[in-house]
């Protein structure tokens, strides 16, 4: 009996294997081949369409736009506070991502490389509430910019799990640490149109650029990592660890 149920799953699991095919997006990279980085870096490449829409057969979510729900943003001693809300913004351009200096580690599943992204372009709304010696500005808007040249490095490292009598590979959260390039802000609609005021208010953010950049930096970091961590494991969740890297 023993024998005859161990027979029979090992057809199943024949059959499993040479029934489950790749689909024909994901290009597996042999763990033999010298060039295995630039392989990965081509099977990413050639997913690039995909992931920018999503997989939904794999559950992948799209990578275009990112949403970021909230930014806060409260600075400055009385007198010269400064209290921005960003809301709902939508950032395009995570797709656009160029890898390079990719070294893996297929053995291990550790992945090391370098993402940048030549702009990623934002809109939401703002709500501002600052003082500036005796300015009091308050208002709210549509809010727009773009961060260019941005520049990452990436740890991606994944753990073996063995499930369903094989071996999947599961991500630990990314780890991305963004330099920041160029970026401009512009806010529409600053106090109703009144010019000076609004003129007045863009000034003192345009001379604390970097008080919002640093908020925003580790938001897009943390939301990058959380979309690209989810997307890779996905795609590992759905293959395993031999059919994406095959012996040979
Ligand atoms: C930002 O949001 C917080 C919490 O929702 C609120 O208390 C604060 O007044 C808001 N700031 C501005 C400038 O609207
Ligand atoms: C995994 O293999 C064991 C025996 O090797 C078998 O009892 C079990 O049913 C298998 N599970 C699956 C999901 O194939």
């Amino acid at each position: 009996m023993y024998a005859l149920l161990t027979r029979l799953c090992l057809t199943a699991t024949l059959f499993t294997t040479v029934l489950a095919v790749l689909p024909p997006y994901i290009k597996p990279c042999k763990k033999s081949d010298p060039d295995i980085n630039k392989c990965i870096i081509r099977s990413i490449d050639q997913l690039r369409d995909k992931l920018s829409s999503g997989i939904p057969e794999l559950d992948a979510p799209a990578i275009e736009p990112l949403h970021l729900k909230q930014i806060r943003l409260s600075r400055g001693p009385v007198g010269a506070r400064l209290d921005v809300n960003l809301t709902d913004l939508q950032v395009s351009g995570p797709s656009s991502f160029k890898i390079r200096d990719f070294k893996a580690d297929v053995e291990n599943v550790v992945f090391t490389f370098k993402v940048s992204f030549d702009s990623l372009n934002f809109q939401g709304k703002y709500q501002i509430d600052a003082r500036v010696l005796l300015l009091k500005l308050t208002g709210q808007g549509e809010l727009t910019g773009s961060f260019h040249d941005y520049d990452s490095d990436v740890i991606l490292r994944a753990r073996k799990v063995f499930r369903d009598n094989d071996t999947y590979l599961n991500f630990e959260r990314m780890k991305v640490k963004l330099k920041i390039g160029k970026t401009n802000l512009h806010l529409s609609n600053l106090f109703g149109g009144d010019t000076v005021l609004a003129a007045a208010s863009h000034e003192l953010l345009n001379n604390n650029n970097n008080l919002i950049l640093d908020e925003i930096t580790p938001v897009l970091e943390t939301s990058l990592a959380e979309l690209f961590t989810d997307v890779a494991n996905k795609i590992t969740k759905s293959f395993t660890y031999r059919e994406l890297f095959p012996d040979n």
